[in-house]
């Protein structure tokens, strides 16, 4: 489903925390049966961060709001609703976002958790326009958040060497100008869910011995079929976001495609026709954090500079389910 906008959303300060403990490729030689040469050849990751043990997805949570809060020259009381789009929640119930509210000191405002996998944080972009230009909230925290090393199998190299821990917010409120968010397009195809997925402790398979003994609750991949799905989903979802905008493919300033694989990131930027330069990638410094991954380079981007008012961003991501979505956006 696709959405043009006449009035709009935007972003009006933006954050991001990453841990400090890093991982490194050599790092992982140690841990299972696999080289910094392949990693970097088959991923384009060289290192991630990974949560202290006392950090759960909250804590990054709390830490990237407080920046985008006051990156957008606001307190926590002045915002009115909290979401956060994650795959590795504190705890399944309640939702992080209600975790988040308490740590931030955000008062009695409503907040709750996106599943949408690596493409939570766009369906979030998504469901926060219509709440705000449906008059219902002003200022929407929308955080994307995950300590997927948490559920990652560390006895599997063909999934340990993807994944790092990351958070990230931005503000959204109404624009008065003409920047913001121009337009969106989002799908799912729930027939492809057991192609990445989590199999253990939900309802489907509770947790017990035999699950844990069976490695049930960390992240299960067919890497091969998410990487063709990914380059055609995201290449549809930024051309058909574009369309609706009213673009084409030359007037994009910078794609930011979600961060699973240099690879992929490299083939969705030629499918669109996007020179390098304008493709956005920091997957060596961080690998795979997914639904954090888009937020986060969107603030990098701007840190540098490079976010001057007209850039025209394009954001796309893919993750489980499988979801995918993307968002034409106005500087
Ligand atoms: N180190 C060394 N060898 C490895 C490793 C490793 N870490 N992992 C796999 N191999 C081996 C395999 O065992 C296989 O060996 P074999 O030929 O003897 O059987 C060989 O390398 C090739 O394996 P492939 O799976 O074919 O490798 P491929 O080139 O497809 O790369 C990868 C694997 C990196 C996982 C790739 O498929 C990929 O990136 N897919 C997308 C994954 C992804 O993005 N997932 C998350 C997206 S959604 C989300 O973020 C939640």
């Amino acid at each position: 489903m696709k959405k043009k906008n006449k009035r709009r959303i935007k972003i009006t300060g933006t954050g991001f925390y990453v841990p400090d403990k890093v991982l490194t490729n050599l790092d992982l030689e140690k841990i299972v049966d696999t080289s910094d040469e392949w990693i970097t050849s088959r991923t384009g990751i060289k290192e991630r961060r990974i949560a202290s043990d006392d950090q759960a997805t909250s804590d990054l949570s709390i830490e990237a709001s407080r920046m985008a809060l006051e990156n957008a020259g606001l307190k926590a009381k002045d915002i009115d609703l909290i979401i956060v789009a994650t795959s590795s929640p504190d705890t399944i119930l309640p939702s992080t976002g209600c975790w988040v509210q308490k740590g931030l000191g955000a008062g009695n405002i409503p907040a709750f958790d996106i599943s949408a996998g690596c493409t939570g944080w766009i369906y979030g972009m998504i469901v926060a326009e219509g709440l705000i230009l449906n008059g219902a909230h002003k200022r929407i925290l929308l955080i994307g958040s995950e300590v997927l090393t948490r559920i990652t199998n560390w006895k599997d190299r063909n999934t340990c060497v993807l994944f790092g821990d990351a958070g990230s917010a931005v503000v959204l409120e109404e624009s008065d100008d003409e920047s913001g968010m121009l337009s969106s397009y989002w799908g799912a195809d729930g027939n492809l869910g057991n192609l990445l997925y989590m199999p253990g402790g939900g309802t489907r398979i509770p947790a017990s011995a035999e699950s844990v003994t069976q490695d049930l609750h960390c992240i299960h991949m067919k890497g091969n079929d998410v990487f063709k799905h990914a380059v055609k989903r995201m290449g549809e979802a930024s051309l058909e976001a574009l369309k609706s905008a009213g673009l084409e493919k030359e007037d994009i300033d910078y794609l930011i495609p979600h961060q699973a694989n240099s690879r992929i990131i490299d083939a969705t930027g030629r499918r669109l026709k996007v020179p390098s330069e304008k493709v956005f990638t920091n997957i060596h410094k961080y690998g795979n954090v997914s639904v954090a991954s888009i937020p986060l380079g969107l603030h990098e981007l701007w840190e540098e500079g490079k976010l001057k008012k007209g850039t025209i961003v394009v954001m796309v991501a893919f993750g489980a389910g499988f979801t995918w979505a993307a968002v034409a956006y106005r500087w």
